[in-house]
């Protein structure tokens, strides 16, 4: 059955809200680890935001272009303590939203939106980066 305007409108703009979301846990953990461990998950996080702000705004822009409004609220994710924690959960929403993004690239392609369908590509591919970095972070941890 062939994707829809509005179906297509409602994935991406969960998407948004898990970005939004994401942005808000990753800023939040980065003002909150502290020492020495934690100064490279820091380090990234910050970073990281950088390539969630630009999912973000392709989200949104994306969204008015096919005649939907993009969403203001973000998904509510938990807030973890430490660093083991903060990190385990990261990953698991990263490589969520890695296979989601994928799913959506078949959508849009269906769709007939190519730039859409690439974009969401690229995007599975920087959540799937993001997931391995801090696979690696992790996995140094005592
Ligand atoms: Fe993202
Ligand atoms: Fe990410």
């Amino acid at each position: 059955m062939a994707v829809s305007r509005e179906q297509l409108i409602k994935v991406l703009n969960e998407d948004l809200a898990k970005e939004l979301g994401t942005i808000i846990r990753y800023n939040d953990q980065a003002a909150r680890i502290k020492g020495l461990k934690g100064h490279e998950v820091r380090e990234l996080l910050v970073m990281e935001i950088q390539d969630e702000v630009g999912h973000a705004r392709y989200l949104a822009d994306k969204i008015v272009m096919l005649g939907g409004e993009p969403t203001i609220e973000p998904y509510k994710f938990p807030r973890k303590e430490t660093l083991r924690e903060m990190l385990e959960l990261n990953i698991e929403v990263e490589l969520a939203d890695s296979k989601a993004y994928y799913d959506h690239a078949r959508m849009a392609e269906e769709f007939g939106d190519y730039d859409l369908m690439v974009q969401l590509e690229n995007m599975a591919s920087d959540e799937r980066r993001h997931a391995d970095q801090m696979i690696r972070l992790l996995e140094g941890l005592e």
